[in-house]
């Protein structure tokens, strides 16, 4: 597309992104597939409305700032004043540079003395990255209360789709028709939290996992934000995210500059697997991405195995059961430190107590590394125990306003990370571990929200992210190697901001495979499974009271970062086989399951779920067929495997790397023990799965012959 001067066309990777700069402002003409060879004004003349009645003479076309002041009537980017003025800005561009991928715009209002920072910039994976900021150029604090990051949406956007939920049910998908107004999904608890959507779409109708448009917009961030789709009676139709400050939270004094957290845009032609990809291939591409510095490691995590029964002869058993069935890492959660015997004391004494181990974590240590895995262990650092040193000490060092105390959540109090005092102690006895002993992993968790967090004069919501942030990057710095995982009672801080600072998710507190199926679909979205935590739990989950088989428990935590958190000295030697064969499974496949494209399949049967994972270059596969419930009818629907090269053909067999999963039948459909078919045929017409009970899998494997 040859683009006039006044107009910016970024292009590259599948996507396209035209901005309008004639009328002062940035327009984004367009956001989604390559337009093909447009002459200059074209997509202006196409686009620009009509003028109707009742409204100003100008035509209506609301800039990326969605400012009142050019007569747009819908919730603009930019909120705030100066005490009572300069709250209804009017930007006009002073400066713009631009490449094929890459666009930075400068705007200002020299009425309001404020200054707009806009960057825009088409990654390999095509996403688009948005970075915009707000300046005060003014003589007078100006008081920020929003700045939202937008991209326009085309009208054919029918439904919205994001995720909510809680913990134990994490990401739960809900699907809304688009209408005029707004939907609004905000988060006010000091994390991003388990109803935090990770990324909010817009859809064609009936789009799905394979086909359909998806627009979809994430944020950087892992406080307090808010995600929106708005539609005008006009029909136009946008998209925005942003922090959500509080009131008077954020006072730009005179040259200050907010940055907003950066937002990734993500435009799929090819549904949400496609959607998802954009995401994955992004995060994958950064050099300190996990799986490009080692292989995701079978965890351990000892949590469900002893909780606070921290005792070394019982852990050194586990550690020895754990080496035996293949176990890399062995993780000792939450009980190690201070008078933590339960969870009502001792959270902010990262010390180890003399009293549950006497002769210091040194031997559990080496017996963890003489067996060849790595050590690791919790830390819930912006925390602390009203029975605890550290509280006793330093009262004055929560997150409260003066004169009351918030209410206890999981018995403890939210430690103020901005105040240095605080910080320095945390480093301090983080830093103090880490270098004492050879501690490769922490899991970090954050158990409760934030609900009276203020301090006078300071933004303590918003620095209390970035002080966290800052406390991770400094921990890493310090400790090259070092991974993190971040945790908040499962699932509570899974967000791409806290990606760009960690290593892992832990997925949710659920490790109930049937849950877990769920949970994991959709937290794929955004976030590429060897980032998230996904263990074998015990035979009766501990949250849920289900039973399910080995090989369910076993297959569902094959499609993340796989581990287990079971008491594994109590199994049999039949099931230590099994899980050695299932651990020597995900140690041969990690390579593809932690880099090809997650597939989720439209599944005609609604009692099933078909997903799996397809390398790049369509050599092979692997594929879940789950049995959710019952089928309604005799035969389950046969399970399409798409995704591979058509005219290719593959040898496909069923695995089962941890047991048999018991099925009503007489006999077995015939591919399981191997057929040689094109992806075509996978395609279309697919492979009659047994008929399982129900909460049972297979794994369908898929070889290039
Ligand atoms: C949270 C985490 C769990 C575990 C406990 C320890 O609930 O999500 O995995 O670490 O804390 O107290």
């Amino acid at each position: 597309m040859a683009a006039p001067r006044d107009q910016i066309v970024l292009s590259a990777h599948g996507v396209q992104l035209v901005l309008d700069l004639s009328s002062g402002a940035p327009v984004v003409r367009h956001w989604g597939s390559p337009l093909g060879d447009l002459d200059g004004d074209a997509l202006r003349r196409m686009t620009t409305p009509p003028i109707a009645h009742s409204t100003v003479d100008v035509p209506q076309d609301p800039g990326v700032l969605r400012e009142r002041a050019r007569a747009f009537h819908g919730r603009p980017a930019l909120s705030g004043n100066r005490d009572r003025l300069d709250w209804a800005p009017l930007f006009q561009i002073v400066e713009h540079h631009a490449s094929d991928t890459e666009a930075s715009i400068r705007l200002h209002d020299a009425v309001a003395s404020l200054t707009i920072d806009l960057r825009y910039r088409i990654v390999p994976s095509g996403l688009v990255l948005v970075d915009l900021a707000v300046i005060n150029d003014g003589s007078e604090p100006y008081r920020l209360e929003e700045l939202t990051t937008w991209m326009p949406l085309p009208e054919r956007v029918a439904e919205s789709l994001d995720f909510t939920g809680r913990w134990l049910k994490e990401r739960q998908p809900q699907r809304r028709p688009i209408a005029v107004g707004s939907w609004v999904l905000e988060s006010r608890e000091g994390r991003s939290g388990h109803g935090a959507s990770v990324v909010q779409c817009a859809m064609t109708s009936g789009a799905g996992f394979g086909d359909g448009e998806v627009w979809a917009l994430g944020l950087l961030w892992s406080g307090e934000h808010r995600h929106l789709i708005e539609r005008g009676i006009d029909g136009r139709t946008a998209m925005g995210a942003g922090e959500l400050l509080q009131s008077g939270e954020m006072v730009l004094q005179p040259g200050d500059r907010y940055q907003a957290p950066s937002v990734a845009a993500a435009y799929s032609d090819q549904g949400l697997d496609g959607l998802s990809s954009r995401y994955h291939e992004w995060l994958r591409a950064r050099p300190e991405h996990p799986t490009r510095v080692r292989p995701r490691p079978v965890t351990l995590n000892v949590w469900e195995a002893v909780y606070f029964d921290h005792d070394l002869e019982r852990l050194r058993a586990l550690v020895d059961v754990a080496a035996e069935v293949g176990v890399e890492r062995f993780v000792l959660d939450d009980g190690w430190f201070g008078t933590r015997r339960d969870d009502r004391s001792g959270l902010g004494d990262w010390v180890v107590s003399e009293d549950a181990w006497p002769e210091g974590l040194g031997p559990l240590i080496d017996r963890v590394t003489a067996a060849g895995m790595e050590f690791g262990l919790w830390f819930e650092g912006e925390m602390v125990n009203p029975d605890s040193d550290l509280y006793r000490a330093h009262p004055e060092w929560i997150l409260h306003v003066p004169g009351r105390t918030p209410p206890t959540g999981r018995n403890q109090q939210v430690l103020d990370l901005t105040h240095d005092g605080a910080y320095e102690h945390v480093l301090g006895q983080v830093d103090a571990l880490l270098s004492r002993h050879p501690i490769t992993y922490i899991k970090w968790d954050h158990n409760r929200p934030l609900v009276d967090p203020a301090h006078l004069g300071r933004p303590a919501v918003h620095n209390q992210t970035v002080a966290v942030y800052r406390l991770f990057d400094e921990l890493k710095s310090r400790h090259p190697g070092l991974e993190i995982e971040s945790c908040a009672s499962g699932g509570g801080r899974v967000d791409l901001g806290m990606a760009m600072h960690v290593d892992r998710f832990w997925t949710s507190d659920s490790n109930d495979a049937l849950e877990r199926q769920g949970i994991q679909r959709y937290s794929m979205t955004a976030i590429p499974p060897e980032m998230l935590g996904t263990h074998i739990g015990p035979s009766t989950s501990h949250s849920s009271s289900r039973s399910h088989s080995l090989s369910f428990r076993a297959i569902t935590a094959l499609f993340g970062h796989a581990g287990i958190e079971w008491d594994i000295t109590e199994t049999t030697n039949a099931e230590r086989s099994l899980l050695a064969e299932w651990a020597a499974y995900y140690k041969a496949n990690r390579g593809l399951l932690h880099s090809g494209r997650v597939v989720r399949v439209d599944h005609s049967d609604p009692a099933a779920l078909v997903h799996g994972v397809v390398a790049h270059d369509h050599s092979a596969a692997i594929f879940c067929y789950v049995q959710v419930a019952a089928s309604g009818g005799v035969l389950p629907s046969p399970a399409l495997i798409p995704g591979l090269d058509p005219d290719g053909r593959y040898r496909v067999r069923r695995i089962e790397p941890a047991g048999r999963a018991p099925a009503m039948q007489h006999a077995d459909p015939k591919w399981v023990d191997g057929v040689i078919t094109t992806g075509a045929a996978l395609a279309t017409i697919g492979l009659r799965p047994p008929i399982l009970h129900p909460e049972q899998a297979i794994l369908i494997e898929v070889v290039r012959a």
